[in-house]
């Protein structure tokens, strides 16, 4: 249960942790986020996923809250106050609150920060990693720039709704010539039968994925070839295996696609790999 929050400046009770009404957050999707990874009370990934947060600011031109080194002494604060062992830090960043104006205030007008932490089972991944998970496609119908990690997830949220009432735990979008983007809220892979790892080139399409940069590093430690490219949803309803990666899940295995059995309709031998190693390779740092 997460008790604390911190706003602006304060820890706040859960229940009292609120933001304006004007904020730009709130109004425009005016706002960045991070999600990292809490495991045994330490970070995984804290430096590549504060380095994403600066892009994703500097994108938008919102200035930073406050200095990297005292965003991480919030953020093992808000664990520590949450007594969170292993769930996530949840992080938002927006341009701040002011009267409703399409133009950009000027910077008078602070930024909003927000730091959440949520506690959450141990090993409820890895329950569901030993069956794997089910995804459905769905036409690509964001913005086009997924890039940067803006809160602006309503097509994502009505996509994995949509994926949720056929079984699908995830979605994976497919663009106009039937190349997959990306998952509603990770990076797709598949794993060709000749056993290369392929997963979509970085471009402004698809979010520039913690997870799947640690996985690539993991990939390597275990002499397997990544190919970064496009794949259509017929390569990979050919695959021999298919995976997401995102913080919360890290290494997920994907059985069905749209309902068709992947492989042999269970988690194969490289994505159960790189999913068992992962957090040997990802770099974890006390908060
Ligand atoms: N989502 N692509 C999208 C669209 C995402 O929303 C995410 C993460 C990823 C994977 O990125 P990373 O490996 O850095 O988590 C890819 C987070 C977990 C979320 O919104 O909850």
């Amino acid at each position: 249960m997460t008790r604390i929050v911190y706003v602006n400046g304060a820890y706040k009770r859960y229940a009292e942790a609120a933001i304006h009404a004007e904020d730009r957050g709130f109004q425009f999707a005016d706002a960045v986020y991070e999600v990292i990874e809490v495991l045994g009370g330490r970070l995984v990934d804290a430096t590549r996923h504060m380095a994403r947060l600066d892009r994703s600011l500097s994108e938008l031109t919102i200035a930073p809250p406050m200095s990297k080194q005292a965003l991480l002494h919030v953020i093992g604060e808000v664990v520590h106050r949450n007594r969170v062992s292993d769930g996530i830090v949840y992080m938002q960043v927006t341009r701040g609150a002011g009267p409703r104006d399409f133009s950009l205030p000027g910077p008078e007008i602070p930024p909003t920060l927000v730091v959440l932490a949520r506690a959450q089972r141990r090993g409820w991944a890895d329950e569901l990693a030993k069956t794997g998970i089910a995804v459905k496609t769905m036409p690509d119908n964001r913005w086009g720039r997924c890039d940067i990690k803006t809160v602006m997830l309503l097509p994502a949220v009505l996509a994995k709704d949509a994926g949720r009432r056929d079984g699908a735990r995830e979605v994976w979008f497919v663009d106009d010539v039937g190349v997959v983007t990306e998952g509603a809220s990770s990076n797709a892979w598949i794993v060709t039968a000749e056993g290369v790892l392929v997963t979509r080139q970085l471009d402004s399409r698809i979010l520039p994925g913690i997870t799947r940069a640690s996985v690539t590093d993991v990939a390597a430690s275990e002499h397997l070839k990544v190919e970064e490219r496009p794949f259509t949803v017929k390569e990979a309803l050919q695959a021999r295996e298919a995976f997401l990666t995102s913080a919360t899940n890290t290494v997920m295995p994907i059985v069905t696609i749209d309902g068709k059995q992947i492989g042999e309709g269970r988690p194969g031998p490289i994505v159960q790999r790189l999913r068992s190693r992962f957090h040997q390779v990802a770099e974890i740092s006390a908060v």
